[in-house]
């Protein structure tokens, strides 16, 4: 550790700054403050200390709306005056590598949001920065922990879907739309001009739920078509079809991801096929369905399964209603993912997301955009 780190500080409740107030900081501004819809009371665990933002109204806002004792647009002085032990960065992806640098030297542990880096090389670097100063950095990998796909990791774990064979994991959102986050014109986002442009955003979430999913899979063939349908000027891409195929502890397996911008509803479907059945749930819409076929009763078996289906199909419904009632919208996981970190961080445990699941996603994205994949 260089001579001028600050020594590990770790009484509870920890201390946490927030750099960057804009969309996703909602959902970490809540956990935060203890309205969390998976934790209960997170205040013997962490306190608000500070929100960070350039815009002083945003600052502000979320300071005073989440209840943080001060607010900053410059970190370097929040990081001085405030002394965090755990910073959340949620700027744009373009500002993540110099922010996260100087709040690891700082001292402080950090929560980034994805995706942290454009490329692996880069997130090699900073790991490179966290090792040094012995400080933990984890990527918000937040899906891996919704309900949905804790489910489906369940069966897959407990045998019920056989070995898996096939993961497919497909977003569609408007992202083209004018009037949404990435299509003013007027008002390009800074995600353009990442590798993979507005899709960038979401190729994190694709790789690691690809890799959790088929159980840290090698792909050896990758195929990756890259286009820009809308013809729209700002954009790079607005569709993504890739197809790869490899292997994992059990077997051969294949891997279909899309990202399509002109489809609809909305949905962020993930599919699991295994040798002995399929599951699948929405993280917009959350649902969720296995579809196992009961095995014996001769005639009989295609009655029992017809009566299966359509019984899991209710309770799919059921569950969704539920879900909604119950307000657990798509960020629940990320909720989780916070609750977890804090846990391992107070006891001194790993880390819920590991350095070696953010450089393995980072390498899958890599891999989806090299020259060699193309198609
Ligand atoms: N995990 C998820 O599911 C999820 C969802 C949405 C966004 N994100 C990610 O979160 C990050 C932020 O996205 P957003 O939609 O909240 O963006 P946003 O544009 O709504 O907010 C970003 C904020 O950061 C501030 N900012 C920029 N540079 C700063 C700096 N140097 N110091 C302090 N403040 C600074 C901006 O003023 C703005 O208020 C992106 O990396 C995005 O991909 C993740």
């Amino acid at each position: 550790m260089p001579d001028n780190a600050k020594p590990r500080r770790m009484t509870r409740p920890l201390k946490a700054a927030v750099v960057g107030s804009g969309g996703i900081s909602q959902e970490h501004l809540s956990f935060l403050s203890g309205k969390t819809v998976v934790a209960g009371d997170v205040s013997d665990r962490v306190k608000l200390a500070a929100v960070c933002d350039l815009s002083p109204a945003a600052a502000k806002y979320g300071a005073t709306k989440f209840g943080a004792e001060a607010s900053y647009t410059d970190m370097t002085k929040m990081l001085e005056q405030a002394s965090p032990d755990v910073v959340h960065i949620l700027t744009p992806p373009q500002s993540h590598v110099a922010l996260v640098t100087e709040a690891l030297a700082s001292g402080a542990h950090v929560i980034c949001e994805k995706p942290i880096t454009p490329t692996s090389e880069e997130l090699r670097k900073l790991q490179a920065v966290a090792d040094e100063y012995d400080r933990h950095l984890l990527e918000s990998h937040n899906y891996r922990f919704n309900s949905g796909v804790v489910a489906i990791k369940e069966m897959i774990d407990d045998g019920d879907l056989g070995d898996v064979r096939e993961v497919e994991i497909r977003v569609t959102l408007p992202v083209t739309d004018p009037g949404g986050r990435f299509g003013d014109p007027n008002m390009p986002s800074p995600i353009h001009k990442m590798p993979a442009g507005v899709i960038h955003d979401f190729t994190t979430h694709l790789s690691y739920l690809m890799l959790h999913l088929t159980g840290d899979a090698t792909f050896t063939k990758v195929g990756a078509s890259w286009n820009n349908h809308s013809e729209s000027p700002i954009f790079r891409y607005d569709n993504l079809d890739a197809i790869m195929i490899g292997s994992s502890a059990t077997g051969p397996v294949h891997g279909r991801l899309r990202f399509e911008s002109d489809a609809a509803p909305d949905g962020f479907t993930i599919v699991v096929r295994g040798t002995r059945g399929y599951a699948e749930t929405d993280l917009f819409q959350p649902y969720l369905r296995a579809v196992i076929p009961r095995t014996g009763g001769g005639q009989l078996s295609p009655i029992a399964n017809h009566i299966a289906n359509g019984l899991e199909l209710v309770k799919s419904g059921v569950t969704n209603v539920g879900k909604k009632i119950m307000q657990k919208g798509p960020y629940h996981g990320l909720h989780q993912m916070l609750d977890d970190t804090y846990a391992a961080l107070v006891d001194g445990n790993e880390m819920p997301v590991t350095p070696q699941q953010m450089l393995r996603a980072s390498m899958l994205v890599d891999q989806l955009l090299a020259e060699e994949s193309r198609v």
